[in-house]
């Protein structure tokens, strides 16, 4: 038996894995780029970029993820589509979202009434997109 291939193949598989398991939640450090998407526990709810019917447009929304027919439950930028791919989501360090543009012009933001501390932003298995402290699971604190 020649155990090092197969420690190799186990190190890729668990790369594989670990890269490729959804999220659902993204944090002050990471981005949501197009292309990228965030699927809720129980896949329900998928949040990303589309583009409807035969538009090029690029749209942020949040779909359904469990139909094969891309059917979108909320659009962020209705009123401002993207005209290219370069569409990147970030949570502020303040816990509010920001839907940018190419030259980083804010096409779309989330408000807040309370101030965050350690804020990540999670697609809940209902549908709803909520920003909350990291690690508070109590829906009644949501930012
Ligand atoms: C799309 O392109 C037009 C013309 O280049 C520009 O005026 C508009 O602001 C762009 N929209 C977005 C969301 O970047
Ligand atoms: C980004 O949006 C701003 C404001 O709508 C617009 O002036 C700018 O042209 C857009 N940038 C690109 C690359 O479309
Ligand atoms: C956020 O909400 C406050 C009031 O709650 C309002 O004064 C402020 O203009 C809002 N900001 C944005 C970006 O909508």
């Amino acid at each position: 038996m020649d155990y090092i291939p197969m420690l190799v193949f186990c190190f890729i598989s668990f790369l594989i894995v670990r890269t490729t398991t959804p999220t659902d939640t993204i944090n002050t450090a990471q981005f949501i780029g197009d292309g990228d998407t965030i699927v809720s526990s129980g896949g329900t709810y998928e949040l990303g970029f589309f583009s409807p019917g035969k538009s090029k447009s690029r749209y942020l929304g949040i779909w359904y993820g469990k139909i094969s027919v891309q059917t979108a439950v909320w659009v962020a930028n209705r009123e401002t589509p993207l005209n290219d791919s370069s569409g990147l989501v970030r949570l502020t360090n303040q816990g509010v979202l920001v839907l940018l543009n190419r030259s980083g012009s804010i096409i779309w933001s989330s408000n807040t009434s309370t101030p965050a501390r350690n804020p990540v932003a999670q697609l809940l298995d209902t549908g709803n997109l909520v920003v909350k402290e990291e690690g508070d699971n109590n829906m009644e604190n949501s930012l």
